[in-house]
């Protein structure tokens, strides 16, 4: 057995086990089967946005053919190591060589995520569509485009002081729903990426988003506005060892029925008021928005 199929089966074994005696995730020390032939380290080069190494070198600022110029504006420098020397960029490609599931045979690439590497919010959605599949990059097309708008409003962008990503890597054959296999095998992805942005708030766009972060069936219109707390691994937070986790309608929603743009926008604000509890800079930033 290579260490990816080892890890892939401690994965699979503790999911069942929390999933069967609890019915929710235990926070757990994973255990770590390494092969380096199965992780090479990443390439040294990172980017612009962090945890999507492959657009442009960290720190030039500068722009490629394909990638917009970057602003990193951090509020502590870099995402802090993961266990293991676990990086954004080690994350991100094993995500583009990622295997685990079906969704492998069907995408153009994996799309990671990417963003500020110690953000203020991190953004889950649910899974790349055809635009995210086409780019590798998270939340680019028209949601994307009403979800940087949304954040904006409230002070919050992907350059500045958000990370985007996705409970699933891979784009779903014609957008359907992830499968129950393919968010336990991708969680360990966003988990680690979790773990090494410590954000302060995380903002779930969507049911599919919400209900695997908060492992739940509850509706989405039962779960949004109101934080969860989002039980982390490490207490890296002043809460105890959790994370303030808001629901919210995705923003696909929003654009095929207007009438979520209300809540929306209340939840908008409920996350406003709590970064400006969280964080003074933000709190002076958008004083009297
Ligand atoms: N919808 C999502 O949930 N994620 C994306 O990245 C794009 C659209």
């Amino acid at each position: 057995m290579t260490a990816e199929e080892k890890n892939k089966a401690a994965l699979f074994l503790d999911l069942a086990d929390d999933y069967l005696l609890d019915g929710y995730r235990r926070p757990r020390t994973r255990a770590v089967f390494e092969d380096s032939a199965a992780f090479p380290a990443p390439e040294k080069a990172a980017e612009p946005l962090a945890g999507n190494s492959r657009e442009t070198p960290r720190g030039t600022g500068g722009q490629t053919q394909t990638q917009p110029a970057v602003a990193r504006e951090e509020r502590d420098g870099e995402a802090s190591p993961g266990a293991g020397g676990d990086s954004l960029e080690k994350v991100a490609e094993e995500v583009r060589r990622c295997d685990a599931c079906r969704l492998c045979e069907t995408r153009t690439q994996g799309v990671p995520g990417e963003g500020a590497a110690s953000p203020l919010v991190l953004v889950v959605g649910e899974a790349p569509g055809a635009d995210e599949d086409a780019s590798g990059r998270p939340f680019v097309g028209k949601a994307g485009q009403l979800l940087d708008r949304m954040l904006d409003s409230i002070g919050l962008s992907r350059r500045k002081n958000c990370f985007i990503a996705n409970v699933v890597k891979c784009r779903p054959p014609q957008n359907r729903d992830p499968m129950p296999d393919e968010l336990v095998f991708c969680s360990r992805f966003l988990k680690r990426q979790i773990e090494m942005l410590k954000p302060k708030v995380i903002l779930c766009a969507g049911r599919i988003s919400a209900q695997t972060m908060l492992r739940t069936t509850t509706g989405i219109g039962k779960l949004r506005g109101r934080f969860e707390p989002y039980p982390t691994e490490d207490s890296f937070d002043e809460s105890g060892g959790s994370t303030p986790l808001l629901p919210t309608y995705h923003p696909s929603a929003l654009l095929r029925d207007g009438s979520y743009k209300r809540p929306a926008w209340e939840d908008l604000k409920t996350l406003r008021a709590k970064l400006a509890e969280l964080d003074d800079n933000y709190a002076r930033e958008t004083a009297g928005q």
